[in-house]
């Protein structure tokens, strides 16, 4: 490969053609990069134009997870994930839900913050004493800003000053509580905070003191402690009668409150155990254009809060009653940014009948508990592999160019076997031997 200059000058066209240059790609890849380009333009236009340098669109399934009782409505969710077995895991625990009372989701607040970052070489004290007696004076100079969201009930909340002592003594954060009504926000925030960083910046200057402030960066957190959804689900140990796979329901229900203490002593279970949780979430934040790195960064932080890494999920359990919840922060958005832009996301907001932001926020958890409810049953019951590999089995097939007729007979053959890898070549192998032969 080549240094170049001025890649993102160039035209697609010319792009691909240093990329086949520069990678040696082969025609039929060249091919595949063209095919996956979508047939009409304008809509190319806007998938192109969502990121930089695009030569192509990288697909992943839009798929539906049935008969989710969240709150007494009936949903469907719209999921966006790579990985086989994820929407059936959803699908099978909506429907087991949906007959014992389904998913009870609520919101505890809804705020999310910014940051502005400086030093200031005075004494604490005055810098507190000059902010306090222009708190408002800043407030005003950023209403050009904040106008639109507050008429749409949006806005700042308040702002503080805090130290970051003692670990690096003279810096400091502007905090600033938003709330940013149905939108994710971020460019809003970011917005405000840059302009609130040179107010503080001018007041400070202005102030006739010997200090000096040095803004370094202005920038949202994606922590949101204050911004968590709580999701459960709850029944009578006897509605387990059915799942445990041997296991009676008294057993099947202590195995899962076991499962889960497990993940609060062990941080190796912890973090398998929260990803079985962000299979849903993620792929429900996917799906409606939101952020979910920045859910999966906050959600990570919060596991971590009580100083070691801890399940996102807890059990209330006594021999009749079993409770499973889910508690995590979550900031989404319903309007703007890519919710707007992108035709799938707007399709799944659709799906979903337009949510909120605090209903994306229930149906996001719901996903989440769906998924790690699947998973853990699955777990302490007959293994994870046995569910997963029957799921996986169409991309073994696909990878081992399979035709249609092999699949079928394939498929046959493993509905009561064990599915790997390696147990479809060889039955595959011999399956095109007996062919040739006859
Ligand atoms: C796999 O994608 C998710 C699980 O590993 C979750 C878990 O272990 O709880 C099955």
């Amino acid at each position: 490969m080549q240094l170049i200059d001025g890649f993102s000058k160039l035209s697609r066209a010319e792009k691909l053609e240093w990329l086949k240059q520069q990678a040696g790609l082969s025609d039929s890849t060249m091919k595949i990069l063209e095919d996956h380009l979508h047939r009409d333009r304008d809509t190319q236009v806007i998938y192109g134009d969502l990121s930089e340098n695009t030569i192509s669109n990288f697909y992943l399934p839009l798929g539906l997870a049935p008969n989710f009782l969240i709150n007494g409505k009936l949903m469907t969710l719209p999921m966006v994930t790579e990985e086989s077995s994820v929407v059936a895991a959803a699908s099978k625990s909506a429907k087991f839900w949906a007959a014992h009372g389904g998913f009870h989701a609520g919101v505890k607040g809804h705020s999310k913050a910014g940051q502005v970052h400086f030093t200031w070489s005075g004494e604490r004290d005055e810098l507190y004493r000059i902010f306090e007696r222009n708190r408002e004076r800043m407030v005003q100079s950023v209403r050009s800003l904040t106008r639109r969201m507050e008429q749409r009930g949006g806005g700042i909340r308040s702002m503080e000053i805090r130290s970051t002592d003692p670990g690096l003594p003279g810096t400091y954060n502007l905090f600033v509580d938003f709330n940013t009504a149905d939108a994710m926000g971020a460019n809003f925030i970011n917005s405000v905070l840059e302009a609130l960083a040179l107010q503080l910046s001018q007041i400070m200057t202005g102030s006739g003191s010997d200090g000096e402030l040095d803004v370094l960066m202005s920038i949202l957190s994606n922590y949101t402690p204050d911004s968590i959804v709580q999701c459960y689900v709850e029944g009578e140990v006897k509605i387990f009668e059915e799942m445990g796979g041997g296991f009676g329901p008294l057993q099947f229900t202590q195995r899962f409150r076991k499962a889960v203490d497990i993940a609060n002593h062990d941080p190796y279970r912890a973090v398998t155990h929260n990803k079985g949780i962000f299979n849903g979430m993620d792929a429900v934040i996917m799906a409606t254009g939101n952020d979910f790195r920045a859910v999966e960064a906050c959600g990570h932080a919060y596991a971590s809060r009580e100083g070691s890494y801890r399940s996102l999920s807890s059990v209330e359990w006594s021999e009749e009653a079993f409770r499973l919840t889910l508690e995590s922060p979550l900031a989404v958005g319903t309007v703007g940014g890519l919710t707007g832009s992108h035709p799938l996301a707007a399709a799944s907001l659709e799906i979903l009948g337009k949510p909120s932001a605090e209903e994306l926020m229930q149906v996001v958890a719901a996903a989440g508990l769906a998924t790690h409810f699947s998973a853990v049953r699955a777990l302490i019951t007959s293994g994870i592999q046995k569910g997963h590999m029957k799921m996986h089995l169409g991309n073994i097939l696909r990878q081992l160019q399979a035709s249609k007729r092999e699949a079928e007979i394939t498929r046959h053959y493993f509905s009561s076997r064990v599915v790997s890898y390696s147990e479809v070549a060889s039955y595959l192998e011999s399956l095109r031997k007996q062919n040739q032969e006859e």
